[in-house]
C-alpha cells in the first residue's frame, strides 16, 4: 500500500515538472518569437539578390570594419570598442556585434543598421516584419551632427540608400 502512494507521489512529481518545464518553453518562445534577432546580411542574400548585390559592391559600410582595423593601432581597447558602435551591427544591444571571434557575421555595418534586426522577417518574408520606411532620425545614430557638416548624407535616405 505505502509502495502504491509513493509511486503516485513519484508519478505527480514528474507531471508537474513535465507541465513547468512545457510552460517554461513556451513562454521562452513567445518571447524568442516576440524579439527579432540580428542576422548579418548574407541571412537577406537568399531573397535580396539585388540590394544585396549592390549594397556589397558600393557601400562603404560593406567593409567598415576594415576602417577600423586599417586605424586602430595605437588606440586604447576602450576606443576601438566605440568605434564598434557605428562600423559594426548591433553592437551594444541584444544579439548584436560583440567580437570578430564570436560574430563575424556581425563585424561590418550591414543591412540591419538601418533596418533592424531582421531574424523575424528572414523567416516569414512579410513585409510587416521588417522597417521599410526610414527618416534621417534612422541614419543620426551614425551620422550626427559632428559628422554631418562634412558629409550630405540627409538627400540620400529619400533617394534610396542602394
Ligand atoms: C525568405 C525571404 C526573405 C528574406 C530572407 C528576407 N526578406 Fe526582406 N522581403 C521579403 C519579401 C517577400 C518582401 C516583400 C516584397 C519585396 O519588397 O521584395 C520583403 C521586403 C523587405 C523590405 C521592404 C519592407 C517594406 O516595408 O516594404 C525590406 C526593407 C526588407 N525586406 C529587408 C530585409 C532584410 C534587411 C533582410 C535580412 C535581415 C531580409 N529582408 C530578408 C523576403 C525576404
Ligand atoms: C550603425 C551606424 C550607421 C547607421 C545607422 C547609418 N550609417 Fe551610413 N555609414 C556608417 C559608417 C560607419 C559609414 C562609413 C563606412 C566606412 O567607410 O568604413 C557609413 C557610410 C555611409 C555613406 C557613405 C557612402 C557609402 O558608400 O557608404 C552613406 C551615403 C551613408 N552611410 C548613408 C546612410 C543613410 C542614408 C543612413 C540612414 C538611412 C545611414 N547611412 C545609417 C554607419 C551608419
Ligand atoms: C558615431 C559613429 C561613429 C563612430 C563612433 C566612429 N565612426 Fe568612423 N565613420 C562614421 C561614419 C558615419 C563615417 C562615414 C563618413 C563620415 O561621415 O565622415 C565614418 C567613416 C570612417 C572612416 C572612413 C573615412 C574615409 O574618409 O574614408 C574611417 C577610416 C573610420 N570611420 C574609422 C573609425 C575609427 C577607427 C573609429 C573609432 C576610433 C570610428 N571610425 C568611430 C561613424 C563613426
Ligand atoms: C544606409 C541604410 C540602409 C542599408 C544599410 C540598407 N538599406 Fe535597404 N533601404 C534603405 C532605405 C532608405 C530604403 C527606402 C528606399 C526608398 O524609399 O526609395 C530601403 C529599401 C529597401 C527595400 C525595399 C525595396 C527597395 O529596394 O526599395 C529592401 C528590400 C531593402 N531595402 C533591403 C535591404 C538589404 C537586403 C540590405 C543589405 C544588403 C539593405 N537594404 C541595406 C536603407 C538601407
Amino acid at each position: 500500500m505505502d509502495k502504491f502512494k509513493l509511486m503516485l507521489s513519484v508519478i505527480a512529481l514528474f507531471t508537474l515538472f513535465f507541465l513547468f518545464s512545457l510552460c517554461g518553453l513556451k513562454t521562452e518562445k513567445a518571447r524568442c518569437a516576440d524579439q527579432p534577432k540580428y542576422v548579418g546580411s548574407e541571412g537577406c542574400k537568399e531573397c535580396h539578390a539585388d540590394e544585396y548585390r549592390t549594397f556589397k559592391q558600393f557601400n562603404k559600410k560593406a567593409h567598415s570594419f576594415q576602417s577600423i582595423t586599417r586605424l586602430k593601432k595605437g588606440l586604447e581597447e576602450a576606443e576601438v570598442k566605440k568605434c564598434f558602435e557605428c562600423h559594426t551591427t548591433g553592437y551594444g544591444k541584444e544579439g548584436g556585434f560583440r567580437s570578430e571571434q564570436e560574430t563575424p557575421q556581425l563585424q561590418d555595418a550591414g543591412c540591419e543598421v538601418c533596418h533592424g534586426p531582421g531574424s523575424i522577417h528572414a523567416e516569414t518574408g512579410d513585409p510587416k516584419d521588417i522597417k521599410g520606411k526610414l527618416t534621417a532620425k534612422d541614419c543620426e545614430a551614425c551620422h550626427n551632427a559632428e559628422r554631418v557638416n562634412s558629409f550630405k548624407y540627409k538627400p540620400l535616405v529619400y533617394g534610396g540608400a542602394h
